[in-house]
């Protein structure tokens, strides 16, 4: 078993992949009446504080949704607050996440985002493409959709350069996303109350366990999680056959 910082313990064995869409930034910042950068301020805290807890659950990877294709079309001073939030987060923290064993990658498409965000991603990715004690991958101007279609078009370069064959199979398009790599998503975890997948991760979920749980972003820790992994451990899994396999010998 693994001792919380609360006293309460839980099993080390559970998902290995967890994604996260962190909803609810605005509703609590309305709630206390302060502009809705307040709430996505406090989403970081809430996010460091997550994946620092995330190996102590016995997670070896987690994904999280920081900003999706269609974000764009919020206010133009909430972009640009969210833009600089990422900015300083891949700024700030990458000392810690090389220091600490974090891989970092940033899923979603460069194209669109402002140079120096794409050179802050590419720095933080480069110092910490060593470490394998815990992959972070944030989702960054990214959409499900997108990532497919993106994966379609490296297929079919590649097709057209001679260098691999038609037809598509499932294998080389996974291996087109930017998720490549990464272990199978076992567990999806949106907050907030809304029960919605959000174009994230599509192809990633197909397996996955899904968890709503009702607790705002900002207000989302240790304990939260723990929640989530011990409601993953309760399900079965079946992987479209007849055999249950609990979750947590799913593998
Ligand atoms: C959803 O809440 C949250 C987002 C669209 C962005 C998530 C961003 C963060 C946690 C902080 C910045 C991220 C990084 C990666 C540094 P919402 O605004 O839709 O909330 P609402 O549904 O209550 O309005």
């Amino acid at each position: 078993m693994t001792a919380l910082a609360d006293g309460r313990s839980v099993s080390p064995v559970g998902p290995r992949h967890v994604a996260i869409i962190m909803d609810g930034n605005g509703r609590w910042a309305k709630a206390r009446g302060l502009p809705r950068v307040m709430g996505h301020r406090e989403g970081v805290k809430a996010l460091k504080r997550t994946v620092e807890a995330a190996p102590r659950l016995g997670l070896q990877c987690m994904t999280v949704f920081g900003f999706s294709t269609e974000n764009w079309s919020r206010p133009a001073d909430e972009v640009s607050d969210l833009m600089g939030l990422v900015r300083n987060y891949l700024t700030s923290d990458v000392d810690r996440m090389e220091r600490e064993g974090v891989r970092l990658r940033v899923l979603g498409r460069r194209r669109g985002l402002p140079a120096d965000i794409v050179e802050i991603i590419e720095r933080a990715e480069a110092r910490t493409a060593q470490n394998t004690r815990f992959i972070l991958q944030v989702a960054f101007n990214y959409g499900g959709r997108a990532d497919i279609v993106d994966a379609v078009h490296r297929h079919v370069e590649l097709v057209m350069a001679g260098e691999i064959r038609w037809p598509l199979v499932e294998k080389t398009l996974g291996a087109g996303l930017s998720t490549a790599g990464a272990p199978d998503v076992d567990l999806i975890i949106r907050t907030s109350g809304e029960k919605r997948l959000s174009n994230f991760l599509l192809w990633e979920a197909a397996y996955a366990e899904m968890v709503f749980q009702d607790i705002l972003w900002p207000d989302y820790g240790e304990a939260a999680l723990a929640e989530a992994v011990v409601a993953f451990g309760a399900r079965e899994r079946r992987f479209g056959g007849v055999e249950a396999r609990t979750a947590m010998a799913a593998g």
